[in-house]
């Protein structure tokens, strides 16, 4: 199997890698690069635990060719917090008890900062469409929207 060089940015920092034709974005992550927080869950693109940004909008990392991610900015929810401070979204999923197992919660995460970068001040529905992909097996959503309205609103209170 043949081998492709890809440089791409991973939450700021720069990523060379090889990749074999055909692989997997979450496979290159995960497993060549050791970002572990995209998740592998179903692998076809039906849960949403894999969900990553690329140029800022959400990707399913287990859908996504690599080598399509040349000269890219990836994010994962790695990078959500550099330094010691949580990231807002974050802090609201922890203040909202919206993760139980957590498995989903890089994922969700993603999702939601995807959808409050484009759109800071969004409704209910909004929150809802935009987590439409990500599959939750234990909260039952309603914190995971609270949670994410909750930091939207704590954003809009933040002085410019
Ligand atoms: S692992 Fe990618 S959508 Fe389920
Ligand atoms: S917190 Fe367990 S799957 Fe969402």
């Amino acid at each position: 199997m043949s081998k492709k060089p890809v440089q791409f940015r991973l939450n700021g920092a720069d990523k060379a890698v090889f990749v074999d034709d055909g692989q997997n974005l979450l496979d290159v992550l995960r497993r060549g690069i050791g970002d572990f927080a995209p998740k592998y869950g179903c692998g076809q693109g039906t849960c949403g635990v894999c969900t990553v940004l690329i140029d800022g909008e959400p990707y399913l990392a287990c859908l996504t060719l690599a080598e399509t991610c040349e000269g890219r900015e990836v994010q994962t929810a790695s990078g959500l917090a550099p330094g010691p401070e949580l990231h807002p979204l974050q802090k609201a999923f922890m203040e909202h008890f919206a993760a139980q197992c957590g498995f989903c919660t890089p994922g969700m995460l993603m999702a939601a900062k995807a959808l409050l970068d484009r759109n800071p001040q969004p409704s209910r529905e909004d929150v809802v469409e935009a987590i439409g992909g990500n599959i939750c097996r234990c909260t039952g959503y309603e914190p995971i929207i609270n949670a994410i309205l909750a930091a939207a609103s704590a954003a809009g209170r933040r002085p410019a």
